[in-house]
C-alpha cells in the first residue's frame, strides 16, 4: 500500500462517539473507502462460521477481538479495494497501541488520526437510543459499560504514541459541526472528489 501512497486516516473514539456517522460524511465528500473493523467482525459473525461464534462471545463482553483476526480481515478488505480506492478511512482501529504498530508494519503509515472525544454519559445515551432499532447484541447497558471500560483502558496510550498526527474533535456537538472540524484537517492532506 505504501507504493500507492493512498492517504490513510484512522478514526478513534469511544463506543457511540459518532465514528461511523462521521465516516459516512467523509466518504461523501472525499470518496474514501470506509472500513469499520466492527462491521468486518459482524460480517464474519453473520456467516455463522465457527470463528464468528467465538467472535460474538467476545463482542458481547465488550472486549477486544484478537489483533491477528482483525488484521487478517483488514488486510483482505484493503487488498480488495486497493485498485479503486482514493484513500482509506479505518474506523475503530487501532483499539490498542500494538494494533497501530502492526498496521503500520504490515499495511502502511497512517497520515492522520481523527479522535472523537466525548464524556461517557453522551455515549451511553446515544447507544441506548440506537439500541431501540440497531439489533446489535452489544447495544445494552451491561455490554456498553464493558465497552467503555475497554476503551478507557487502551485509548490514552494510543493517543500518546500518535499525538503528532492526532486531531482531537469534540464529539459533543452536532454531527455537522463534527464533520466541519474534520474537514478543516482533512483538507490539509487530501482534495475533495
Ligand atoms: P464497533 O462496531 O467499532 O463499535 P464501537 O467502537 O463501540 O462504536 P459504535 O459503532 O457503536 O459507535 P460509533 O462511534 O461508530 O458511533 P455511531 O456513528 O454509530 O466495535 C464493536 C466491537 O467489535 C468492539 O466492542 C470489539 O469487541 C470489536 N472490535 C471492533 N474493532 C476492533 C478492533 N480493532 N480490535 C479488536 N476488537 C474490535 O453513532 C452512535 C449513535 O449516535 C447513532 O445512533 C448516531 O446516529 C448517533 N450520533 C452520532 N453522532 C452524533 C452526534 N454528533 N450528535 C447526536 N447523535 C449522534
Amino acid at each position: 500500500m505504501s507504493d500507492k501512497k493512498l492517504p490513510t486516516v484512522w478514526i478513534l473514539g469511544g463506543p457511540g462517539s459518532g465514528k461511523g456517522t462521521l465516516c459516512d460524511k467523509i466518504v461523501s465528500k472525499y470518496g474514501f473507502t470506509h472500513i469499520s473493523t466492527g462491521d468486518l467482525l459482524r460480517d464474519e459473525v453473520n456467516t455463522g462460521s465457527e470463528r464468528g461464534q467465538e467472535l460474538v462471545k467476545i463482542m458481547k463482553e465488550g472486549a477486544l477481538v484478537p489483533t491477528s483476526v482483525v488484521m487478517e480481515l483488514l488486510k483482505e478488505k484493503i487488498s480488495s479495494k486497493l485498485g479503486s480506492s482514493k484513500g482509506f478511512l479505518i474506523d475503530g482501529y487501532p483499539r490498542e497501541k500494538q494494533q497501530g504498530e502492526e498496521f503500520e508494519k504490515a499495511i502502511g503509515p497512517v497520515d492522520m488520526i481523527l479522535y472523537l472525544e466525548s464524556d461517557d454519559d453522551t455515549m451511553v445515551q446515544r447507544l441506548l437510543k440506537r439500541a431501540e432499532t440497531s439489533g446489535r447484541s452489544d447495544d445494552n447497558m451491561e455490554t456498553i459499560k464493558k465497552r467503555l471500560a475497554t476503551f478507557h483502558t487502551h485509548n490514552d496510550p494510543i493517543i500518546e504514541v500518535y499525538k503528532s498526527k492526532t486531531v482531537t474533535i469534540s464529539a459533543q456537538q452536532t454531527a455537522e459541526a463534527v464533520f466541519s472540524e474534520a474537514e478543516k484537517s482533512l483538507d490539509t492532506i487530501v482534495v475533495a472528489v
